[in-house]
């Protein structure tokens, strides 16, 4: 290859790299209407997460849907990230129970959660939860927008999906819900979200869209928590990338600019430098 083309290419691949560190991903759900496309704060390169947002979302959650959805990989601590004080989260943590132990008598214990534990979950195990929801299962929200076509779209579509009766023709199974969203749109969770479901204490108004949006970014934070940090890191290797390649190129301009072309035979010679070089090579001695 052309050592221009060469150098080129590597740089093409390496950005392509460099920008699978930049971008999400996403994995296939199937059969349900087009999701609806939200703007969000964090799409993009240079996109990042809206904190007062991420903090309303999170309000959301603790006080809807952390009674059925659990929230394993996500620390109290955490929150402090998110903008949250200290002293708030500790309240937050503090009215939670988590399992503690053994004691000294062997035996398994509750206590009020800490900074260090992790969010509680409202069941203690997969069979509860499922008897708790008429034998559907509420999966953990640690990856959730990650492990759902659209991420944030769809929990978001999720959210305001629901209509009151299925389209006519529908057959709803019993204990059903129809969401427009949800795969196959029967959806065991009823409408978790309504206008003013939450008291929002920085004064944006509480609709069933803005919470729906709130507790989206929410989730697509807790699931990509690095993502601001991966698309700084894209960009500075993007960037070292663009000026290694200007930097090579021009040395590579300068390293063949010797090398000359015969616009008749076609075969390349050193210009000046060849009487240099065939001296070398027959030895040749010259007065200094
Ligand atoms: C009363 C319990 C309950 C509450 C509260 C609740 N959910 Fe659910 N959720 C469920 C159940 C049960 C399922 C499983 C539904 C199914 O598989 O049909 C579910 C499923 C889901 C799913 C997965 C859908 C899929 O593609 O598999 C998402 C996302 C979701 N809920 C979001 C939320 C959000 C966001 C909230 C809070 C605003 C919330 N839920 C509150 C019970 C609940």
């Amino acid at each position: 290859m052309h050592p221009r083309k060469l150098v080129i290419a590597s740089a093409f691949a390496s950005s392509l790299i460099a920008a699978g560190l930049v971008s999400g991903n996403a994995i296939a759900a199937g059969g349900s209407d087009p999701l609806p496309h939200n703007k969000w704060s964090f799409d993009g390169i240079f996109g990042s997460f809206d904190k007062p947002q991420l903090q309303r979302g999170a309000q959301v959650y603790l006080e809807v849907c952390s009674s059925c959805h659990s929230l394993e990989m996500v620390y109290y601590r955490n929150l402090m990230d998110i903008g949250f004080d200290k002293e708030t989260v500790k309240e937050i943590a503090s009215e939670y129970e988590a399992k503690d132990g053994p004691d000294d008598e062997g035996e398994m214990f509750l206590r009020q959660a800490r900074l260090s534990d992790r969010f509680v979950s409202p069941f203690d195990n997969e069979n509860a939860a499922r008897s708790a929801n008429g034998g559907s299962f509420p999966p953990d929200f640690s990856v959730i927008t990650k492990a759902r076509k659209g991420g944030a779209d769809y929990i978001y579509g999720l959210m305001i999906g629901y209509l009151e009766d299925a389209p006519e023709g529908f057959e709803l199974s019993d204990g059903t819900h129809y969401n427009k969203y949800f795969p196959g749109h029967q959806i065991f969770m009823s409408a978790p979200l309504y206008d003013e479901a939450v008291e929002y204490e920085d004064g944006t108004e509480p609709t069933l869209d803005q919470h729906a949006k709130d507790v989206s970014a929410f989730l697509a934070w807790a699931a990509s928590p690095e993502l601001e940090e991966r698309k700084r890191l894209g960009i500075k290797v993007i960037l070292y990338l663009l000026v290694l390649t200007a930097m090579l190129y021009a040395l590579k301009r300068r390293i063949w600019s010797r090398i000359y072309l015969d616009e008749y035979t076609n075969d390349s010679y050193l210009g000046e430098f060849e009487q240099d070089i065939n001296d070398v090579k027959n030895n040749v001695k010259r007065p200094n």
